[in-house]
């Protein structure tokens, strides 16, 4: 199929290099002539395992541009969208790209059945939207209003950064969101081979053995989006959880991962989703908590569950300071060295990472703050120039003489620190990542979260 994917950030990106490997003909369309340059030439604007593996063996068969017109949209018969919609300083949504989008399709559609779907985290009730500014574009444009036959569905991303190709091939449901048969027999057809896992695994991502087909689950628009944002406040929670017994477990002796062990054998439970830490980062749960939080006050309620899910989350970005102040005391002048800054290990994403909150932290109280991170510090020093942190890169330097060491991320890398050539420090695993009996035979004062031991 002749598919165009708006949008070459994680969800567009990823989606469109699956797409092109099971068959279809792909055009990645971006107004970021940078980010378009690049992808020409083979480079990559993201850090996601095995993405570069997968798109050096299809992009031959893909095209990149920043022009409309050369996508040949009415010749295209399905175009995802796929555009950012960040936050705005009240929560809600910042649709200007979508908007952007929609006009700039109204402008370049056909008269043969296109079908448009929305990969976008977007405001419950912007599929309807985005239709009616589609048509109000073309109406307002033309000489043949009405005449153009598209229609708008959702089918909502669930991937994760790290695992973003990975859960792409292989995802657990694929959600259709519209009613109208003729998309979704046409979406159908497009992911058959994902349903139907039925296309050869690429070598560097085979097929987990127990998976033999992706479930299909056909609901209305709205139900759709709004399952994304369900989806998204659920793990949230549940992290949020897990992490409000780890306060707990901390004052009455407990300890944490023990407890997430014992109840995640519940397979009503289930054990993932229950590492306790300094909590969630990332460009999905916050601002999709709050984004979920603002559209139920609109409709007159208090999602309070939601809401104790995100205060219990931020505090603990200030649990891990006060845990560091309260062992070496006042923080003034104290060299403190941060493992770990981008959100979760193997993506370079800062978006909500607790380690800029922390960071921020630490410099108000004085501390001389090093960060290491095995791929975010590029990012780091692009978008958090000013952070008063020394970013750097080799993490045998980042450790020759700290005070304190705070670990942030659970890369494997930290896994294998030498620490017997680190000075004695305190080490505080926000992660709960490192073998502590080791760390103390070494004789390293250690703290893990919602552990009996701190
Ligand atoms: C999330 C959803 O998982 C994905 O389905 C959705 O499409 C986008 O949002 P992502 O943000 O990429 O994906 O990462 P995820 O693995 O869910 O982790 C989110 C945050 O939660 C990270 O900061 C991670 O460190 C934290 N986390 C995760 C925990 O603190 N404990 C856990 O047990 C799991």
């Amino acid at each position: 199929m002749r598919v165009v994917v708006i949008g070459t950030g994680y969800v567009g990106l990823t989606t469109a290099t699956v797409l092109a490997y099971i068959g279809n003909s792909v055009t990645c369309l971006d107004t970021n002539a940078e980010k378009i340059n690049r992808l020409k030439q083979g480079i990559l604007p993201i850090h996601e395992p095995h993405l570069d593996e997968v798109f050096d063996q299809v992009r031959h068969k893909m095209c990149f541009t920043t022009d409309y017109a050369q996508a040949d949209i009415p010749n295209t018969e399905v175009i995802i969208i796929a555009v950012g919609t960040p936050s705005l300083p009240d929560g809600d949504a910042d649709l200007t790209y979508l908007t952007q989008a929609a006009e700039s399709l109204a402008q370049n559609l056909g008269e043969a059945f296109t079908l448009i779907v929305n990969k976008s985290t977007v405001p419950i009730g912007t599929g309807k939207w985005l239709e009616d500014r589609i048509h109000d574009f073309t109406d307002a444009l033309d000489d043949r209003p009405g005449k153009r036959d598209f229609n708008v569905i959702s089918s909502p991303e669930f991937l994760s950064q790290g695992s973003a190709l990975r859960d792409s091939f292989y995802p657990n449901r694929i959600i259709i969101g519209t009613q109208h048969a003729p998309s979704i027999e046409r979406f159908s057809k497009l992911f058959e081979p994902i349903h139907k896992q039925n296309f050869v695994s690429p070598k560097c991502l085979p097929r987990p053995e127990d998976l033999q087909e992706v479930p299909i689950f056909v609901c209305d628009v709205i139900s759709a989006e709004t399952i994304k944002y369900a989806a998204n406040a659920f793990l949230a929670t549940k992290i949020s959880f897990i992490n409000e017994m780890g306060y707990l477990a901390q004052k009455v002796g407990a300890d944490v991962d023990a407890l997430a062990k014992g109840m995640g054998l519940d397979p009503r439970i289930g054990s993932r989703f229950l590492n306790a830490g300094i909590g969630w980062g990332g460009s999905c749960f916050g601002k999709d908590t709050a984004a979920l939080v603002a559209t139920a006050r609109k409709n007159g309620l208090e999602m309070r569950i939601v809401q104790a899910a995100r205060d219990v989350n931020y505090s603990l970005r200030q649990w891990i300071v006060n845990a560091l102040q309260e062992k070496i005391g006042d923080l003034n002048g104290r060299r403190v060295t941060l493992l770990g800054f981008s959100f979760k290990p193997n993506t370079d994403d800062l978006r909500d990472a607790p380690s800029i909150d922390i960071s921020k932290e630490l410099v108000k109280r004085g501390a001389i703050v090093t960060a290491h991170d095995p791929v975010a510090l590029k990012n780091a020093r692009l978008y958090y120039p000013d952070l008063g942190v020394v970013y750097e890169d080799d993490l045998s330097k980042a450790l020759e003489n700290p005070e304190a060491v705070l670990l942030l991320t659970e890369w494997q890398d930290y896994l294998h620190i030498d620490w017997q050539n680190v000075p004695q420090c305190v080490i505080i695993d926000g992660r709960n990542h490192l073998d502590h009996a080791r760390l103390r035979d070494l004789g390293f004062e250690t703290v893990r979260f919602g552990s009996k031991q701190s």
